[in-house]
């Protein structure tokens, strides 16, 4: 059997401030019924004093390495996916790393905004495959509301805090569990209609989040529904295969038509949408270690993870648990 990756523990963290769209409603010019009509929200957590990527990411990738039964010492990889980093460098990764106390390993961040916990676990899924590494954390953490103009209601209504952590173990076994096929995309030319606008090399300032919202919601469900199909093909599936779809969580209604575009039932869409808003790298890792952990996925099921973002960028998983 050729070396595959498996996921062998999963694991979260969100802030401890919960913010209502009642409360957002007092900030800027919005309504509880407006946000969930048009996205599906009804709350987010919204990180405080202390909380950064780095103590999320940290929280999160403890609760996977418990959850695989390893020690934090057997970890040689971790790959960090996020567009709200601690510091412009180093990488969170190293960090991470430190909070963790692992003395010697790779680390380093992945930047492929809501779509980057794919990136980072096709990167991690590749280097375990050459023997880079026998277990990887794949991490995808964010602090959104760092980077939101907070007087945008277009923007800041959509957003919110978290990180989800997998363990990725390297396998040779042949049950057939593991990661099966990953494809990923970017389109450069779409940068302008989701992007920050600051950075340290244009206006050595952080920025804010900016973003054509109903254009980016018409790429999102042509580019997931796509993309999904490929990675069937990829692993010789059909629609009627997948047990579960975790997506990335930025509007309840890219959820459903995407799922319609491919005929999927809505009984196996996992959906945190509603309690944490769009968490950008977070996203997936968080609603896939919910559903873990309340037992909706199950050892052996099969499963889909998608994403889209900023650049534009997107990609799917598909993965036997
Ligand atoms: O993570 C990946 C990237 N992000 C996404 O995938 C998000 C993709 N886009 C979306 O989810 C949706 O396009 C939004 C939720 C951002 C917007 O929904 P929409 O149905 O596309 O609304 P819209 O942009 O067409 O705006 C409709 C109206 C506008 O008013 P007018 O011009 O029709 O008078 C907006 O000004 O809603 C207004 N509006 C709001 N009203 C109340 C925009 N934001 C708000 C708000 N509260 N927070």
């Amino acid at each position: 059997m050729r070396r595959h990756s498996v996921i062998a523990g999963t694991g979260s963290a969100l802030p401890v401030r919960c913010v209502t769209n009642a409360e957002l409603a007092q900030r800027v010019d919005t309504s509880d019924e407006w946000i969930v009509e048009r996205t599906g929200i009804r709350q987010r957590h919204i990180a405080g004093q202390g909380e950064t990527t780095a103590t999320l990411a940290a929280d999160a990738a403890r609760a996977a390495i418990k959850a695989s039964g390893l020690a934090p010492t057997d970890i040689g990889l971790i790959v960090l996916a996020t567009a709200t980093p601690d510091n412009t460098f180093p990488a969170t990764a190293t960090k991470v790393q430190a909070l963790l106390g692992i003395p010697d390993c790779i680390a380093f961040d992945v930047a492929a905004v809501c779509s980057g916990f794919l990136y980072a676990l096709g990167v991690a899924d590749s280097m375990l495959r050459v023997g880079a590494a026998r277990h990887a954390l794949v991490i995808g953490a964010e602090t959104m509301s760092r980077i939101l103009d907070w007087e945008d209601r277009s923007t800041c209504v959509l957003f919110g805090d978290g990180a989800g952590a997998v363990v990725l173990s390297a396998s040779e076994a042949g049950d057939g569990r593991g990661i099966l096929a990953t494809q990923l995309h970017a389109d450069g030319r779409h940068g302008p209609m989701l992007y920050v606008d600051g950075g340290p090399s244009t206006t050595q300032t952080v920025g804010h989040l900016r973003m054509q919202g109903r254009e980016v919601f018409r790429h999102a469900v042509t580019n997931l529904s796509a993309v999904m199909g490929e990675v069937l093909a990829e692993a010789g599936l059909e629609p009627g295969d997948i047990d579960w779809v975790v997506p990335h969580q930025a509007n309840a209604r890219i959820i459903d038509a995407t799922a319609r575009k491919l005929g999927l039932p809505a009984e196996r869409i996992v959906l945190t949408v509603d309690r944490h808003a769009n968490t950008s790298a977070a996203s997936v890792p968080l609603a896939l270690d919910e559903a873990v952990r309340d037992g909706r996925i199950q050892r052996g099921q099969l499963v889909v993870l998608e994403a889209m973002g900023g650049g534009f960028t997107w990609g799917a998983s598909l993965v036997r648990m």
